[in-house]
């Protein structure tokens, strides 16, 4: 639908009234103008639920918000691998925000989980950005499906916590298109969101909200952005700066001052009218396509909403290990339940996506619905790390006289929110303490984790089993309790590695290293991507995930086509239960002349299967999938040569494998210089006429067929100076090469 407002329109309103469209008007609202019939817009967090607030405001989910269901947080909902479920997901949240009047859903998060330390880990979807622009997609659609815009947070490379609003991140070009911008830049292209929020930091020491080159070049002038771009709350330093850089609306914007600024630096000509008319303009674009005149209804059925949430927790809980087949729990297992976190289920993350939870039902209460012979004991105390005596013999002796224990642990949510990173990995000393004591009384023992980012197990060889079941919204507890009895099969698969320490991470001994900086020296080893390289053992791999039944991978076939890569291959389920299993792709580059990861995710697809069934799959990989960005000639590069395929349950997981040749055609020129070396030039079809024209084709031809072919062939271009071209004949080449 084309737009009633144009750049005439706006330039019919005052500057004051272009300075207050794009200025917040307060916490949750775009400013009204009654005058002119422009609605004012309600926004509201979050990514897992919503959280609207009906009188004090703040971004820190302090004050109460309305009830609503709180969905799974985006660590387990990502470890689904599914992008129907996030799809009705985003369709659910819409639903609510149109019933709540809510025009714009402040989320999803798709930064990147570069430490586990990282505070905000809980609301992001994945170590790999391929996996959360392709989930972060599937969730924008579904929402803006409902007639609710989204707000894509936090763009970009906002990787912590601490210090949030001053640190810089200093990333290397590479890295920052591989790693940290590819999911935002996905999710623009093929979800065309109603807005991007930008986040606090820097990048490279440029404040994010007046980074022209971050807001501008990159993602309008290179992606194509429509859209308009909010600040986070309260990430705005210099308003005329950030109007400058491309950022349309300051959140939430700080009243009449901000407009007066805007007035005056229109008036001394340091900020133009034209920049200022564009801003608003997309302010107004963004009213008119997304203000709620009639609302679906006042209502939503919240009960659907609620088995919605345990729907999708179910899909997402990682079952990590399950010896001797200890689970699914038998209905004539006698068990006992211990920890608080069953009964105080640590079920959603702190900060701006706190929700005001529907029907909380926890582990303890769902356990008690079912048949199974249930007690209870605490263990230990969530408000200290000290270990109880009283409560930990009390949970000993209960181990003792049953058959099973189910051992609730987590990470509580004073060691980690928004606006603060974690200290450790651990759990908390008086949680591993008990789960060696109770060990020691009871074998039989599976351990539920509750946390919302990777933790450390160094207990771990004294369970059984291990579900990790992340911060899984308020049907936690019937979700955990499906799981664990085999009502539903396990599916989830990690979107994030889980190492064995904190000093195995990429980013050991940088991450929080300064206040001021962040120093991203991993480059684009991170996750999966820096284990590989370095061969490092992990404790559980990205990818992998257990299931009551077992699966098979027949028949890979890897054809290309017009250099689109088609991958299929045949998944039967082994076992004799019902249940899902994640195909992944991984990409190897064996062609590439500069370094590349070992192996990186390109495709996957979760398929049901009953038991005994097959599934063929298929799956294409485009030339993106290929490529590596170049950052001395500022493109996305491809390879011809080899590649390998793989087809995996797991990152780490052999799976089926095959090499392939692929030719993408003529490469993207890269820039001659007198630095490019004459291997590289020599090789190049494109540049022998060049060669030929200037008279030394014959000269590089001999000097690289002669007995020191290797030394001369890795000698720059100027070197042929010294080996007796002249300088006009080595210019005369340049410009011919680069024409
Ligand atoms: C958070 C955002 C959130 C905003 C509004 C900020 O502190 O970083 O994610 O949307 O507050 O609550």
């Amino acid at each position: 639908m084309k737009s009633k407002f144009d750049l005439t329109s706006v330039q019919k309103l005052t500057i004051q009234e272009r300075a207050e469209l794009v200025s917040g008007k307060n916490f949750w609202f775009t400013a009204e103008n009654k005058d002119q019939q422009i609605p004012k817009l309600m926004m509201t967090d979050g990514p897992s639920g919503l959280r609207k607030q009906a009188s004090s405001a703040d971004a820190l989910g302090l004050n109460q918000s309305v009830e609503a269901i709180c969905f799974p947080s985006a660590a387990l909902t990502a470890s689904s691998f599914n992008v129907a479920l996030l799809y009705n997901l985003g369709k659910k949240l819409g639903t609510a925000a149109r019933a709540e009047d809510v025009d714009v859903l402040l989320g999803p998060g798709v930064n990147i989980k570069r430490s586990p330390l990282a505070g905000r880990n809980f609301e992001y979807f994945s170590e790999d950005p391929y996996l959360a622009g392709e989930l972060g997609s599937a969730y924008v659609k579904g929402v803006q499906q409902e007639g609710v815009g989204v707000s894509v947070k936090h763009f970009a490379a906002n990787n912590r916590e601490n210090q949030r609003f001053t640190s810089s991140s200093n990333i290397d070009e590479r890295a920052l298109r591989e790693i940290y911008l590819t999911a935002f830049e996905k999710i623009v292209k093929q979800a065309q969101p109603a807005t991007l929020m930008c986040s606090y930091n820097a990048i490279n020491g440029v404040l994010n909200s007046q980074n022209y080159r971050l807001l501008t070049q990159i993602l309008r002038n290179e992606w194509g952005f429509e859209g308009l771009v909010m600040s986070d709350w309260g990430a705005v330093a210099d308003n005329i700066a950030a109007l400058r850089a491309g950022l349309d609306l300051e959140m939430p914007g700080n009243g009449d001052y901000s407009v007066q600024e805007i007035i005056k630096a229109v008036h001394t000509g340091e900020l133009e009218e034209a920049q200022l008319n564009t801003s608003a303009l997309r302010v107004l674009e963004m009213v008119e396509k997304f203000h709620i005149n009639a609302k679906a209804s006042d209502n939503y059925d919240k009960d659907d909403q609620h088995a919605f949430a345990k729907k999708a927790a179910e899909d997402g809980m990682v079952l990590l290990k399950n010896d001797h087949a200890v689970l699914p729990l038998k209905p004539t297992d006698k068990i006992a339940i211990i920890g608080a976190l069953a009964q105080t289920p640590r079920y959603q993350g702190g900060g701006s996506s706190h929700v005001n939870a529907y029907k909380l039902v926890s582990p303890l209460k769902a356990a008690q619905n079912s048949a199974n012979h249930i007690s209870f004991a605490q263990g230990y105390a969530l408000d200290s790390e000290k270990p109880d005596q009283m409560l930990a013999s009390e949970a000993v002796s209960l181990a003792k006289s049953n058959d099973k224990v189910v051992f609730f642990a987590g990470v509580p949510e004073q060691f980690e929110s928004e606006g603060f990173d974690k200290q450790s990995m651990d759990l908390p000393d008086n949680q591993i303490q008990l789960i060696h004591e109770v060990a020691e009384s009871n074998p039989n023992l599976i351990v539920v984790l509750q946390n919302g980012s990777a933790v450390s197990m160094p207990w771990q060889g004294d369970t059984q089993a291990i579900l990790e079941t992340y911060l899984a919204g308020e049907a936690v507890g019937e979700a955990t309790w499906a799981i664990l009895t085999g009502a539903t099969n396990p599916s989830g698969k990690l979107a994030e590695t889980f190492p064995e320490r904190i000093e195995d991470t990429p980013a050991f001994g940088t991450f929080n290293a300064s206040p001021d900086e962040e120093n991203y020296y991993e480059g684009i080893y991170v996750g999966y991507r820096y284990y590989d390289v370095k061969k490092q053992e992990v404790n559980y791999p990205f990818g992998f995930g257990l299931s009551y039944t077992t699966f098979k991978y027949d028949d890979l076939k890897v054809s290309v086509k017009d250099s689109a890569v088609n991958v299929t291959v045949k998944v039967t389920n082994t076992g004799d239960v019902y249940g899902k299993e994640t195909v992944q792709v991984y990409v190897q580059n064996l062609a590439s002349t500069v370094e590349t990861p070992i192996q990186e995710l390109k495709a996957f697809r979760k398929v049901d299967l009953q038991a005994g069934e097959s599934q063929t799959l298929t799956m294409t990989l485009d030339r993106r999938s290929f490529a590596w960005y170049d950052a001395h000639t500022a493109n996305w590069r491809v390879d011809n040569g080899e590649y390998r395929i793989k087809a995996a349950s797991s990152s780490r997981d052999k799976g089926l494998s095959e090499i392939i040749n692929v030719d993408f055609g003529s490469e993207v020129k890269t820039e001659i210089s007198d630095n490019t070396y004459l291997s590289e030039i020599i090789n190049r079809a494109d540049l022998q006429e060049a060669l030929k024209q200037t008279g030394l084709q014959k000269m590089l031809n001999s000097i690289v067929s002669g007995s020191n072919s290797e030394l001369m062939a890795n000698m720059p271009l100027r070197a042929i100076i010294m080996l007796g071209a002249s300088i006009d004949q080595m210019y005369t080449f340049l410009k011919l090469a680069n024409e």
